[in-house]
């Protein structure tokens, strides 16, 4: 298959319309990080969805819709904190998850009554959506196991020849994925901490618990093997201490740190990460991808204060690591 990049002109936008309501694939920009569209109530193309990206079958996807009155098309029974954050946050950074509706097709959800749906904010999501005229699912645009891409370039080195549009948006405003909430237990319950930090959250709703994944963690780069510091004032003496073992041992080891710590690296290998957390949070995936393309053995990155989007950060490095503090 040719997949075709595209500008996201009017005339672009309807062709990628058209191709997801003929069961094709199109990935597009989402303020979080790149989705993969296909149109949720279309089980064949969620099914080659699946396939394309070597998703696990149990592993569930979002569905979007682009305005909240469409949030009751494939959800019911939805609980009053979430309509608050449905007012508060959509469209934005957060997937509630909600008992589904009859037309969401179990493929989605992998058989469970739940659905997670979130309203991207994002133009060119949106207008795409719009046009579809129906819910279309969400997940990340890249292969299992590799990082969630910020680019289409990033799109491309995945998927390329495997699906029919990338309609290219430019980098991702935010870069790393939505936080996804389920308001149906009290207090709510959090299991992925993203794009809306967990003090908005409990501004808006009041206590909430984070569940640390159930699951074993996969690591999102299968070369480079990850680690990340506990954050405390003096990490960066114990990350060169941790490069200089790896380097020892012949492994090709990099450091991920925010610029003002650059020089406590010497002439170490490193990638910046930005000024601050929210670039942190923004360039993470795309330093992560560079780590791979340049064959980096293990990547250490710096650890950060769990507050505001600092705590999505943490939440992303013990995904990514596999949990390898050091
Ligand atoms: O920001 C985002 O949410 C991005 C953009 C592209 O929309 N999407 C995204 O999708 O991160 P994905 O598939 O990479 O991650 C979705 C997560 C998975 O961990 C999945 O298990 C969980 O959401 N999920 C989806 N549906 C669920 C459900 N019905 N019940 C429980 N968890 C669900
Ligand atoms: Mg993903």
């Amino acid at each position: 298959m040719d997949t075709q990049l595209l500008q996201p002109t009017n005339e672009n936008i309807m062709r990628c319309a058209a191709k997801l309501n003929g069961g094709g694939l199109v990935a597009f920009p989402t303020e979080t990080v790149y989705a993969l569209g296909a149109v949720a109530t279309d089980s064949a193309a969620v099914k080659r969805l699946y396939d394309v990206k070597k998703r696990p079958s149990d592993n569930p996807l979002i569905v979007a819709v682009s305005k909240k009155s469409a949030i009751d098309g494939v959800a019911k029974n939805i609980p009053p904190k979430a309509r608050v954050l449905i007012e508060r946050f959509m469209p934005g950074a957060l997937t509630l998850l909600l008992d589904k509706a009859d037309c969401i097709p179990d493929i989605v959800t992998a058989g469970s009554s739940t659905v997670a749906v979130r309203i991207p904010n994002n133009p060119i999501a949106l207008k795409l959506i719009d046009l579809v005229r129906k819910p279309v699912v969400v997940p990340s645009a890249n292969t299992s196991s590799k990082p969630s891409p910020t680019l289409a370039s990033h799109v491309a080195d995945d998927l390329k020849g495997k699906i029919d549009y990338i309609l290219d948006g430019g980098e991702s405003e935010i870069g790393i994925e939505s936080t996804i909430v389920d308001t149906r237990t009290e207090p709510p319950t959090v299991y992925r901490v993203g794009g809306v930090t967990l003090d908005k959250l409990k501004a808006a709703i009041g206590d909430v618990v984070v569940r640390r994944d159930g699951k074993k963690s996969i690591k999102y780069a299968p070369q480079a093997d990850i680690l990340f510091s506990a954050f405390y004032d003096n990490m960066s003496d114990n990350i060169c201490r941790k490069y200089d073992e790896l380097t020892a041992r012949g492994r090709k080891t990099l450091i991920l740190c925010l610029n003002c710590n650059k020089k406590k690296y010497g002439d170490r290998a490193v990638f910046t990460v930005g000024k601050d957390y929210s670039e942190y949070a923004h360039n993470l995936f795309a330093r992560l991808r560079k780590a791979d393309a340049e064959r980096y053995d293990a990547v250490i990155a710096e650890g950060v204060e769990p507050k505001g989007i600092g705590e999505s950060l943490v939440n992303r490095l013990i995904k990514i690591s596999g949990g390898q503090i050091i």
